[in-house]
């Protein structure tokens, strides 16, 4: 409706402009013209009239003549006709205007027109000579000028409308044909939305397209109104995921890749089959995720029995408890787990992103191993695709190579690389040999994401130092080989409610077991630590600040104690057994300085199921995060979630992503001591008032930005990036096929 008024009113302004621009040649056309009309009217009636008046021209003919004179005077227009003598009206119509005189008529050779007034009568005079000049006999025909006025007012009004009319018609038939292009545009724009929306799958030719800024602009715009609204406004579960995937992606198809698989089949030493979930935040985030989406999980399959377990095809339906979706296990050799996943991963990559002062080694045939195992993954989803664009959600430092390699082989899918720990500064992953291959191997993602603002700046300052190519800063995406991926923040998170929570001890009861099976007395004050025995943790640095605490109140020695429980990993390096050995030793030696009942501090170095965990959690006074360095930590967030009676304090370190999350918590810099002892002291003796305030604050924070949120959040973009691009190729073609 608004476009038909502004093309009426584009068409009615043309009108105007044409009208006004013409007008004085109409108005001097018509004047001519109705002068011209009187005169042939009136030259008409004179032949018409001449021979009978010359006929007539006896002395007894005058009677005659008279009637003549009338029944000419009665004709349209004419006022009145006459006869003049010698400048003497002979004789006249009964109609002539009292003051006409024969004298006032210029004499000339042929016919001569005069305008002339008498009385108020105005009237236009034509004299027709009947004879020589020398006798001066001319016939007069006066014709009324207000009837000349009058059609020449009628002509004024002729003429208007007729230059309304194609001034009118020309603009309308103008506006006509740009309306009609801009609607067969509409059309086809809406049509490409609808396309979008319902999912069609399109032709994906990743060339970069040429549409005006306008238009990116807008829907960058939409994008952001829209990420505000779900961020302010849903409530994340795994109900919500599922909707938001049925709406947003429907008929989509999701593939995982990991390393780390989410199940392990293990044999025991008495052969028996068991199932284990890995120490992995990166499987405890995903693993609920994924059972909302279904779909395919590819991951290495580590365990004793996992060959076992598959079918032919290396497949394997899970959890086992109630199959949700399929696990497609990935075979690795002795060498292959060397070279890439000891080696290049974590030897090279893993302290290459962590600040903890230990040195990244590189070496080339990890690096070999690497890329082949990533080709391995990558061949792998290919395998499992369905469709040629299913979403990948790639997971960890492990697969860095994989997106390019996967963009390579199914250019139309949507590729989410998710990267589980921090991204250095530029200058720190500056050091690594293969920097422009790791780079250009993410970039093939769709969206790269990563815990925090501050790591996703650091990547795309690298990016900029490392290799050439088209940073948006605006939109915070990287345009390599014609491809943009976006490079956003999505905080990880834990599922909520988490399902260790089910069938839970009520905290009483957890505090009695606990301190039970540990040997401890029933009013110990009990600390928990619990984590992958990892040199990033700070496990070390802990054990330091129960030495400063026990130190600065010697008066807490046997009603306190420190358990940590570290799940053995990555045990092969030197690194990591050392640092297994060394925090044995320092546990022994800080025990047995302050003495004491029992072992102030009690490692437990195994694997801990997710039940076990939050068993500790709740018998705990507080629970101590003090990683070196950390993506996010979901450990911090775990012991939030375990706490429905909204008691226990968490010390939680300034360098996890999680502190940026968890303000509540005791921030503390896991490099002082001193400072970590005070932190213990403080929650010992917190009031549970305060305790209160501070866990229902964390529990708030945690339920609404858990992991559904997570995954939502990254589902959400990939849909909306699938929308915009096959809107993008949508105009693309249309316009291809406008300009022919
Ligand atoms: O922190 C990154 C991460 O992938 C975690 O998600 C996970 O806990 C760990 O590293 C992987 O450990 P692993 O080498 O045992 O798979």
């Amino acid at each position: 409706m608004r476009v038909t008024m502004r093309y009426g009113a584009i068409a009615l302004a043309i009108t105007l402009v044409v009208v006004l621009a013409i007008w004085p040649f109409a108005t001097a056309f018509v004047n001519q013209w109705a002068q011209r009309d009187v005169e042939m009217r009136s030259q008409m009636l004179f032949n018409a009239a001449r021979d009978q008046v010359l006929s007539l021209q006896g002395p007894e003919d005058g009677p005659r003549l008279t009637v003549l004179m009338e029944r000419l005077a009665e004709d349209e227009g004419v006022l009145a006709v006459g006869l003049c003598e010698s400048g003497t009206l002979r004789l006249a119509s009964s109609d002539m205007p009292e003051g006409f005189a024969c004298e006032q008529i210029a004499v000339g050779a042929g016919e001569v027109f005069t305008r002339a007034d008498y009385a108020g009568i105005r009237a236009m005079v034509a004299a027709y000579p009947l004879s020589a000049p020398a006798e001066d006999v001319r016939f007069v025909i006066l014709h009324d000028y207000a009837d000349v006025e009058e059609r020449r007012s009628q002509a004024r009004i002729f003429l208007l409308l007729a230059a309304i009319g194609v001034a009118f018609g020309g603009a309308a038939l103008a506006s006509l044909v740009a309306f009609w292009i801009m609607r067969s545009w509409t059309i086809s724009v809406r049509r490409a939305i609808e396309d979008a929306r319902e999912g069609r799958a399109e032709d994906i030719k990743h060339t970069p397209t040429e549409i005006g800024t306008e238009i990116r602009a807008a829907l960058s715009e939409l994008d952001f109104a829209r990420r505000s609204i779900d961020t302010v406004h849903t409530e994340w579960n795994p109900e919500t995921l599922r909707i938001a995937l049925a709406n947003e992606l429907p008929g989509s198809e999701v593939i995982v890749v990991s390393n780390r698989e989410p199940y392990i089949h293990n044999r025991d030493e008495n052969g028996e089959m068991i199932v284990q979930r890995p120490a992995s935040g990166l499987v405890s985030a995903l693993e609920p995720v994924t059972r909302a989406c279904g779909g395919t999980w590819i991951a290495h399959g580590s365990g004793t029995g996992d060959r076992e377990a598959v079918d032919g095809n290396d497949r394997v339906m899970v959890p086992p408890s109630s199959p949700a979706y399929t696990l497609r296990r990935i075979w690795l050799t002795d060498e292959e787990q060397e070279g890439y996943y000891y080696g290049f991963a974590n030897e090279g990559l893993w302290p290459l992103c962590h600040i903890a002062f230990v040195r990244p080694v590189f070496r080339e045939p990890d690096w070999r191993m690497y890329q082949k195992v990533n080709e391995r993954f990558a061949e792998a989803v290919v395998a499992e695709a369905k469709r040629p664009d299913p979403i990948v959600l790639i997971q960890d430092y492990h697969l860095a190579l994989a997106p390019r390699m996967i963009r390579d082989r199914l250019p139309d899918a949507t590729i989410i690389t998710f990267w589980h720990i921090p991204w250095p500064n530029s200058e720190t992953f500056g050091i690594c040999p293969y920097k422009e291959e790791i780079i250009d191997g993410l970039l093939g993602s769709s969206i790269l994401g990563f815990h925090t603002q501050f790591h996703c700046n650091n990547f795309i300052e690298t990016v900029d130092r490392v290799i050439e190519s088209r940073i948006d800063r605006e939109s915070d995406s990287i345009t390599l080989k014609g491809y943009e991926a976006f490079v956003r923040p999505y905080p990880i998170s834990i599922e909520w409610p988490p399902a260790a929570m089910e069938g839970q001890k009520p905290v009483p009861e957890a505090r009695k077991a606990v301190r039970k099976r540990l040997g401890l007395p029933e009013d110990v004050q009990l600390a928990v630590g619990i984590e992958r025995f990892d040199y990033t943790k700070g496990i070390l640095d802990r054990m330091h600040g129960v030495d400063a605490l026990l130190t600065a109140h010697p008066e807490l020695i046997g009603h306190f104690c420190f358990m940590q429980a570290a799940a053995p990993t990555r045990s092969k390096l030197a690194n990591y057994k050392s640092l297994q050995e060394e925090a044995e030793a320092l546990a022994r030696e800080i025990s047995e300085r302050h003495g004491g009942p029992f072992d102030v501090i009690q490692l437990v170095a195994r694997h801990h199921d997710p039940e076990e965990v939050f068993e500790l959690f709740r018998a705990a006074e507080l629970c101590i995060v003090s990683s070196l360095h950390d993506g996010m930590n979901l450990v911090a967030k775990e012991f939030v979630a375990a706490r429905d009676d909204e008691q226990g304090v968490l010390i939680l370190s300034a360098f996890a992503g999680a502190s940026r999350e968890l303000g509540e918590a005791l921030i503390v810099n896991p490099y002082d001591a001193h400072a970590m002892g005070e932190a213990f002291y403080w929650a010992l003796t917190m009031e549970a008032s305060e305790q209160r305030e501070r866990m229902r604050v964390m529990r708030e924070q945690v339920e609404a930005r858990n992991v559904y949120r997570w995954a939502g959040q990254m589902l959400l973009d990939a849909a909306r990036l699938r929308k915009k691009q096959r809107i993008m190729r949508l105009i693309e073609k249309e316009r291809g096929r406008a300009q022919g």
